[in-house]
């Protein structure tokens, strides 16, 4: 393994060598040194892993801390107008994302308890259900419309509010603060301002949900005394995003990825039953969460290399997910391939908690897309279309899209 290589400056993260492919600087390191140092814009000097087993390792090995508060945050990219972090974030209580064994575990236990199969019967049916209206709302519209705004962000929102039991009458409040959360073109101000209202809102959803238990995943969790009320909001919110951004930037993207492979989108249209594993290979293919960061509590070896006690990794899911030393033509979407094995809802201990439920949203999205909308195209030339380069999760920030006539 060459060790010449240049050190990278900051995480590339351009996406020159299309929408889909991570870029060539990313793929080049990923040949030549797929455990590579990486000096972060504040000096540190950290790592960087790009190949497919040694992510996975990473992934696997809990000396690789998930917790913000240990050390303090580097960030391997400059973002334009925003200061130096330099104090370690403090930690949300119940956001179990960012914890490690054994509070981790004992969180997560009580959210594995509540997704149950029989809930998940259920939710499958109200997905199904979600998907068809908000379908129904898209074929009213008339062409061009933004695929993003009118299904891909909605439809996650609706089912979040089914899981977390958010009462008819307030959903719409939700959804809007929800969305400020994600979309670009919100200012800092309004931003921290949904944040705050979402969290209120979430504090008191919670505390009604302990007094008055319903039929839905936050009432579950709220039987348990263990968990504080603020313990309930902090899963509760992990749970929102978590499931909403990744979600529709999988629904944005993957659509755009269609259109973009006519021929396989076809051939799917042709045999819906193909759906399942085509799900998988968009999930590898696109990789929307891409960047995790992991801490290193003591010095581990990996691929050959000593990664220094309170260094800050750097994984690329997607550089592991295109790596042709594990997947066949990684940089192609293949509708045929049994993508078993990517590492799109990551691995280990955090492995993701919604991932069944992703599944059937996905699954309903896409499918209910290409029956009612067969004449379904890009109304922009493909490079028109704006992505989420500077977004932590990848994705397109609106999806134009046209069509002549609908189908049931
Ligand atoms: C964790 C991806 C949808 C809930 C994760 C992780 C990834 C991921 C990569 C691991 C993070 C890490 O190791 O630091 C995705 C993708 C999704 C998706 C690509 C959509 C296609 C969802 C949904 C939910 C959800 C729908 C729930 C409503 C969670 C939770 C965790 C998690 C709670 C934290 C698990 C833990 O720390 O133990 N997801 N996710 N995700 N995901 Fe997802």
């Amino acid at each position: 393994m060459s060790r010449t290589v240049p050190v990278p400056h900051g995480l590339p993260m351009e996406r020159d060598a299309g929408p889909f492919d991570p870029p060539r600087r990313m793929t080049r390191l990923r040949a030549a040194r797929p455990v590579s140092p990486l000096i972060f814009p504040d000096g540190h000097e950290g790592w960087l892993v790009t190949g497919y087993d040694a992510v996975r390792q990473v992934m696997a090995d809990t000396r690789f801390s998930s917790r913000q508060d240990i050390g303090p945050v580097h960030v391997p990219y400059e973002i334009p107008g925003m200061p130096a972090v330099t104090e370690p974030s403090p930690q949300m209580p119940g956001v179990f994302i960012s914890m490690d064994p054994p509070d981790h575990g004992r969180l997560r236990k009580r959210l594995t308890g509540a997704f149950t199969v029989k809930r998940m019967k259920m939710l499958e049916e109200r997905i199904n259900d979600i998907t068809e209206r908000q379908l129904d709302h898209l074929a009213r519209l008339a062409p061009p419309v933004d695929l993003v705004k009118e299904f891909a962000l909605p439809v996650p929102s609706l089912v979040i509010c089914e899981l977390l039991g958010v009462p008819y009458e307030d959903r719409e409040n939700f959804q809007v603060n929800a969305a400020r959360l994600m979309v670009k073109d919100q200012s800092l101000e309004e931003k921290v301002a949904a944040l705050g209202a979402l969290t209120t809102y979430l504090g008191e959803l919670v505390a009604r949900k302990r007094a008055e238990p319903g039929d839905d995943i936050l009432s579950d969790l709220a039987r348990h005394d263990d968990l504080t009320i603020e313990e309930l909001t902090g899963a509760a919110f992990l749970l929102l995003l978590a499931g909403h951004e990744t979600t529709a930037n999988m629904l944005g993207l993957g659509t755009f990825a269609l259109l973009e492979n006519p021929g396989q989108m076809a051939e799917l249209r042709a045999d819906p039953a193909l759906m399942p594993d085509v799900v998988e290979e968009m999930l590898r293919y696109l990789s929307v969460v891409d960047i995790l960061y992991r801490y290193a509590t003591e010095d581990i070896e990996l691929g050959g290399e000593t990664i220094g006690k309170g260094s800050t990794v750097i994984v690329s899911l997607l550089a592991a997910d295109h790596d042709p030393r594990r997947f066949d033509g990684a940089d192609a979407l293949d509708i045929h391939r049994r993508a078993r094995g990517h590492l799109a809802f990551g691995h280990g201990v955090h492995q993701c908690l919604g991932q069944q439920l992703a599944r059937i949203e996905m699954r309903a999205g896409f499918d209910g897309l290409l029956r009612r909308f067969p004449t379904l195209e890009l109304a922009v030339p493909a490079g028109e279309v704006k992505l989420k380069t500077d977004m932590n999760i990848y994705g397109v920030h609106e999806l134009p899209v046209t069509w002549t006539g609908t189908a049931r």
